[in-house]
């Protein structure tokens, strides 16, 4: 296997180049500048602005909440850190479903006010045609097939999808439809692994797996279950590489324990006077309040 040398802006190119040679691309979400800052000098090639943010960093019980503007506030950020990674910006819920003009609209928005290099839209067929118009105004699109979160309400849970050979066909179909559409890579999240290999296989864009096996072409996880931020459930294919949600815990109970008690701030932490000053202000002696 050959290895993609990038010290440029990651773009569709580099995604072209890395299937061709077999290099693994690399995609976590970041919805912020400092993790985005983070993520950047860590060599990620995509930083994934994804509408999961509804739920780690909103609080809301699933992405369908999630707004435009929501998606907006949050892309300029990580589009400010990103000095190399492509910054994929998050379709949100009906963004794109209701007509093709409003997704193409609902697009440009993302690339123009937020700065996204490319968007992400969840289906299949049923999408291809708006897909196809963003492609050709110019915008990269890449596709999510699988577990779509936005469609929760219709699948009633967070399944494991494409279990049964019906649903497999569907989503090497989907697969198909993305890629002649114009689509640059398809996320395949929660998928078994081998019809994750066989979409792999079997077309000429990037797949990016989450969930889906390790033969994808790239990896996306959940930036807040990497490092162990949010407590409310981990899921089965993702792995903590940190546990930074009790650290934090453990150091705003010692702030409080300490402001409390007076041990913070320290010398260390306050600014001196000039002794005249010190002396100003003692012999000004206290001030009488109001009705003494
Ligand atoms: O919104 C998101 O974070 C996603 C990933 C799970 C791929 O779509």
């Amino acid at each position: 296997m050959g290895e993609t040398i990038h010290v440029k802006k990651v773009t569709v190119s580099y995604l072209k180049a890395a299937k061709a040679n077999g290099d693994k691309v690399t995609m976590l979400t970041g919805y912020d500048y400092p993790t985005a800052a983070a993520l950047d000098v860590a060599g990620i090639d995509m930083i994934l602005v994804g509408d999961s943010l509804g739920m780690v960093v909103l609080g809301y019980d699933s992405t369908i909440p999630v707004t435009m503007e929501d998606m907006i506030h949050h892309t300029k950020p990580v589009v400010r850190a990103a000095k190399r990674a492509m910054v994929v910006a998050d379709m949100p819920f009906m963004s794109y479903q209701i007509s093709k003009k409003e997704g193409m609209r609902n697009a440009a928005r993302l690339m123009q006010e937020a700065g996204a290099d490319a968007v992400k839209l969840e289906g299949g067929e049923e999408i291809a045609k708006t897909v196809r118009a963003i492609v050709d105004a110019g915008i990269p699109v890449i596709g999510h097939l699988g577990l779509t979160p936005q469609s929760i309400n219709v699948f009633g849970g967070y399944d494991l999808q494409a279990k049964g050979i019906a649903e497999a066909e569907k989503l090497i179909t989907d697969a198909q439809a993305l890629e002649t559409a114009g689509a640059s890579a398809i996320v395949l999240e929660k998928i078994p692994a081998p019809v994750a290999k066989y979409v792999t296989e079997n077309i000429g864009i990037s797949t990016i797996g989450i969930g889906a096996g390790p033969d994808c072409d790239g990896q996306v996880l959940v930036m807040h279950d990497v490092v162990g931020l949010f407590d409310k459930f981990v899921p089965k294919f993702s792995k903590q590489y940190a546990m930074i949600g009790p650290l934090m815990r453990q150091a705003f109970t010692d702030y409080v324990t300490e402001v409390k008690s007076g041990a913070f701030p320290a010398e260390e932490h306050s600014f001196p006077a000039d002794p005249d000053l010190v002396e100003a202000l003692a012999a000004r002696g206290r001030p009488r309040s109001k009705g003494n």
